[in-house]
């Protein structure tokens, strides 16, 4: 994993902005898997100020998101639908028919996965897979467990998971639900290029057994190991219990 650690939130998320910004330079019809949560507020707020400043076109630009939760979705209140639309999506010039996206209201949950499976496929995998990490540890709504499911499925959400996004709910712990869709481990690890940035001491342990632990579906971003092409972005507090070898 190589590893990056910048002064601040706000520099970690004008470098990532700035490489997002270039790839889609380089490569226009980029597929990008996409997080959401406290962590890339910043990161967006910075490419849509790039996106201007550059004239960038995503036109061609294709998006997944990691997750959704069960019951919402069409961009209801507390959705990720909804965050991605005010915190990305109207702020810049993408395609609605590009942004891929889970439906937590399908009726048929199981052939809502498969159909998120086989859109990644269809648009040729995704280029590069942006994440965040929970503090216990879990990347997408892969949440500490015996068995991680390889690919896209309905997961039920630990209490402390439900708590950190209380936010996008009012503050209120029982106004989220307690189940998500989210990609499967298998899904993220198929990326080519994955990208994770943690911020704040709240973060440091789970960042540091995700680099120096054992592969374990107890912390499921530890997973990250397995894959090639992996960059740690990182604030000066997510990288304090990082062991000074690894700085
Ligand atoms: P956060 O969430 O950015 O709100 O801390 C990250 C995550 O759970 O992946």
């Amino acid at each position: 994993m190589k590893l990056e650690v910048y002064e601040s939130e706000r520099t970690l998320a004008q470098a990532l902005a700035a490489v997002v910004a270039s790839a889609i330079e380089v490569r226009p019809d980029i597929v990008l898997g996409l997080p959401t949560g406290r962590t890339p507020v910043a990161l967006y707020a910075e490419l849509v100020k790039l996106t201007t400043d550059r004239a960038i076109d995503w036109s061609h630009v294709r998006t997944f998101n990691l997750d959704e939760f069960v019951g919402l979705g069409d961009g209801a209140a507390g959705s990720y639908r909804r965050f991605m639309h005010d915190h990305l999506f109207r702020h810049v010039p993408i395609r609605p028919e590009h942004i891929g996206f889970l439906d937590g209201r399908a009726a048929d949950i199981a052939s809502e996965c498969d159909r998120y499976e086989r859109a990644i496929v269809a648009a040729g995998g995704i280029d590069v897979m942006i994440l965040g990490i929970g503090a216990n540890g879990h990347i997408g709504f892969n949440e500490p467990c015996e068995v991680l499911p390889a690919r896209t499925n309905r997961v039920v959400l630990e209490e402390g998971s439900r708590a950190e996004n209380a936010l996008w709910f009012g503050g209120r712990i029982e106004a989220v639900p307690r189940e998500a869709l989210s990609m499967g481990m298998g899904t993220i690890l198929s990326a080519r290029e994955i990208v994770l940035m943690a911020t704040g001491e709240r973060k440091a342990n789970a960042v540091r057994e995700m680099m120096v632990g054992g592969v374990t579906t107890r912390l499921p971003a530890s997973f990250l190991q397995l894959h090639p092409h992996v960059t740690v972005m990182l604030d000066e507090g997510a990288a304090v219990r990082l062991p000074a070898t690894l700085r």
